[in-house]
C-alpha cells in the first residue's frame, strides 16, 4: 500500500487529488459519480459575503483545447452557503475547502472570520485572482494586496490558508513570496488565463462580458512552469497545481514538477468522476517510481 497522504504546512490531506472550485458546485450534483471520501478534498464554488448573479450570458464557451468561463462569481452569498451547503458538505466524509472572494481586504477579513467559527473546514482557499469581476483579479496581479489580504486573513482565522493565484502576471514568484509573507500554508496554481471568443461573422464577442478565463489542456504547460518556478524559488511554500490535469500523467507531471496536491477542474464537466479514477490510479504510477509515497516525488524533477 502506498502513503498517499501529503502535509501543507497546517493543512494534511488523506491524499493529493482535490476537485477545483467551480468545477464540482457544492457537490450534490456529483453524488451519483463518485464515492466522495475518496477524494482528498472538495473546494466548492467561490462564496461571497453577499449573493451575486454573476455576469451576463453568454457565460461559457467551448475553444479548440480548453474552456472560456465568465461566470462572474454567480452565488449565494456566505449566509446561505453556512446554512444550506457547508452541513452537507460536512457530512461527505472529505477535507472541504471554503473558497472565497471579498471585494476588498475588509470584506476577506470578515468573511474568514466568520468561517473561522467552522473548526471542521479544512481550509480557506481565497480567491485573489477571479478574472471575471471588479476587483478580483487586482488582488492577485499585486504583491503588496496579496500580502496584506493573506497576512490579515492569517491573523482573522485559524483555519489554513491557501492563496489561489493568477496567471495573468509576469512574475508568479513575487506573487507567491507575498502570499509565502503573508502566511499563507499553501498557494494554489493557478487560475483560469484571460481569454476570449469572437463570432467574426456577427463581428461581436461570444462571452456576454466580452473577455472570460482560460482553463483546461490548453494552459496545462503554462501552469506546469509556474509550479516549476515557484516550487524553486520559494521551497518553503507548497504548492497546490490547477491547470489542465486530465489524466495520471498530468498528475504525476505537476507533481514532479513541486506541487504537492492537485485539483482537477475542467475535466469535471465531461468526466464528474475523474478525480475518482486518479486516486485509485495514483499508487501504481508512484510504484513506477519506486516511490512508495507521495511526499517522496514531489519536486523531483531532474534538471541534470
Ligand atoms: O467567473 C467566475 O465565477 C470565475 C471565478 C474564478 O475563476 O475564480
Amino acid at each position: 500500500m502506498s502513503n498517499l497522504s501529503v502535509e501543507l504546512n497546517r493543512l494534511r490531506l488523506a491524499n493529493p487529488i482535490l476537485v477545483a472550485s467551480g468545477t464540482f458546485g457544492y457537490a450534490r450534483e456529483m453524488e451519483a459519480f463518485l464515492p466522495f471520501p475518496q477524494l482528498g478534498g472538495i473546494v466548492p464554488k467561490t462564496i461571497t459575503q453577499a449573493p451575486r448573479r454573476g455576469n451576463k450570458p453568454p457565460r461559457t464557451v467551448e475553444t479548440a483545447s480548453g474552456l472560456l468561463n465568465s461566470i462572474g462569481l454567480d452565488n449565494d452569498g456566505l449566509e446561505v452557503f453556512l446554512a444550506k451547503h457547508l452541513p452537507y458538505l460536512l457530512s461527505l466524509g472529505t477535507a472541504v475547502i471554503a473558497n472565497i472572494a471579498g471585494h476588498d481586504r475588509e470584506e476577506f477579513l470578515r468573511m474568514a472570520e466568520r468561517l473561522g467559527t467552522f473548526p471542521a473546514l479544512a481550509a480557506i482557499e481565497l480567491n485573489i485572482s477571479c478574472p471575471n469581476v471588479a476587483g478580483g483579479i487586482d488582488f492577485g496581479v499585486d504583491p503588496v494586496k496579496t500580502e496584506s489580504i493573506v497576512r490579515g486573513v492569517r491573523a482573522a482565522c485559524g483555519l489554513p490558508i491557501i492563496a489561489k493565484l493568477s496567471p495573468n502576471v509576469t512574475d508568479i514568484v513575487a506573487i507567491a513570496q507575498a502570499a509565502a509573507a503573508g502566511g499563507a500554508d499553501a498557494v494554489t496554481l493557478t487560475n483560469t488565463l484571460q481569454g476570449m471568443a469572437i463570432d467574426w461573422r456577427r463581428r461581436r464577442p461570444i462571452l456576454g462580458n466580452v473577455v472570460g478565463g482560460l482553463s483546461g489542456p490548453a494552459i496545462k504547460p503554462v501552469v506546469l512552469r509556474m509550479v516549476h518556478q515557484v516550487a524553486r524559488r520559494v521551497p518553503q511554500l507548497p504548492i497546490v497545481a490547477v491547470g489542465g490535469i486530465a489524466s495520471i500523467d498530468d498528475v504525476m507531471e505537476f507533481l514532479v514538477a513541486g506541487a504537492s496536491a492537485v485539483q482537477i477542474g475542467t475535466a469535471n464537466f465531461y468526466n464528474p468522476g475523474l478525480a475518482g479514477q486518479l486516486v485509485e490510479q495514483l499508487g501504481e504510477s508512484l510504484r513506477q517510481l519506486g516511490a512508495q509515497s507521495v511526499t517522496e516525488i514531489v519536486g523531483t524533477l531532474q534538471l541534470a
